[in-house]
């Protein structure tokens, strides 16, 4: 997200104005993660945070929170701390984290992403698992991840008893691999009594896979568990685009594929939240990670609206 430090309500910049009016719910893209909040052990920095607090409530606006436990965005000194960490001082730095994080924020954030990500694909080394090498956290506690991740959960639901604590993931959108592990764990960790409310799909889509049309089945199994469900990170990348205009073709599957997504949510009466991950391609995370690509969000750089855009207006009005 854009810089909201300074927002001032009098002279918004574009940026700030459309934010400000598009949406009834935003996001931190960085600005809640480890790396940004909590620099040095005991130090943390709510300066960015707080900012899209403020700008939230300035604008009658509910914040997602993102995210407690993820293996990627972590300070440097918890990836070096992290080498020789027990799984006792692993758990104790990271309940001091969620205690603190969450807890400022109590009764201001409706929804937070405490696990994020925390399965591997299918292509890594060892297939569709809990991440216990690359994630500090669960690797220090490896020999029983799954009770750190109903802790963080626990913790968080400690800090703030009205949030709703969900597990996301990208390719967690259809029934894969992936979301079946992540259908399991919900079910263990619901046995257990961990206060886990939500299964959010982050769905990052690209043109150059097919889309995959299990998403309604899947999000209704968690759904069926008594979960809420959340599309939380939405954006439609076309490759080969950098250089050129996109296609006819691409525009229209850039467009149906977003009412797609938004559909499934407004089909599922479990669904609380649609989330886009950006909305000018300006300032998407794509192109820096997928060479070549882009065009992801519902704006072009200088904030046109795309069909995309014009098109979730209409399945919203319709709605
Ligand atoms: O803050 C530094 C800055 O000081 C430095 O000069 C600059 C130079 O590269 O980097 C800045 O940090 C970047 C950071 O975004 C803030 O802009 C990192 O390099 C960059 O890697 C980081 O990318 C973010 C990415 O997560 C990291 O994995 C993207 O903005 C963000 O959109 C992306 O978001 C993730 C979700 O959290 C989880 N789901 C997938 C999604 C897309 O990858």
């Amino acid at each position: 997200m854009r810089d909201l430090i300074g927002y001032q309500k009098s002279a918004p910049t574009r940026f700030q104005q459309i934010l400000g009016a598009q949406f009834d719910s935003i996001t931190p893209e960085n600005d809640m993660k480890w790396a940004e909040i909590h620099p040095s052990p005991g130090v943390y920095d709510f300066e960015r945070a707080d900012a899209v607090m403020r700008f939230a409530q300035l604008n009658k606006q509910q914040v997602r929170g993102h995210t407690l436990l993820w293996h990627s965005q972590n300070p440097a000194w918890v990836n070096e701390a992290s080498t020789t960490w027990t799984c006792d001082e692993a758990r104790a730095v990271l309940k001091d984290h969620i205690t603190t994080v969450v807890g400022r924020y109590k009764n201001k954030i409706y929804e937070w992403d405490v696990a994020n990500e925390i399965f591997q694909d299918t292509w890594d080394n060892g297939g569709v698992r809990l991440r216990t090498e690359a994630n500090p956290f669960l690797k220090a506690c490896a020999a029983d991840p799954e009770a750190l991740i109903g802790d963080a959960f626990r913790w968080a639901h400690q800090a703030d008893k009205k949030a709703l604590l969900f597990l996301n993931d990208y390719n967690a959108e259809g029934i894969n691999e992936k979301t079946d592990a992540y259908y399991a764990l919900a079910k263990r960790l619901l046995a257990d009594g961990v206060p886990l409310h939500g299964f959010g799909a982050q769905a990052h889509l690209s043109l150059q896979y097919g889309y995959d049309g299990g998403l309604d089945a899947n999000l209704k199994r968690f759904s069926d568990l008594g979960l809420k469900v959340a599309i939380t990170e939405a954006d439609v990348r076309i490759p080969g685009v950098e250089g050129r205009e996109p296609t006819a073709a691409e525009v229209a599957e850039h467009a149906s594929r977003h009412v797609r997504l938004l559909e499934s949510c407004l089909a599922n009466e479990a669904c609380t939240s649609f989330t886009v991950w950006g909305f000018n391609d300006d300032y998407s995370w794509v192109p820096q990670t997928f060479a070549g690509e882009g065009w992801a969000t519902l704006m072009t750089g200088d904030y046109q609206p795309k069909p995309a855009f014009d098109a979730m207006v209409a399945a919203l009005t319709d709605a």
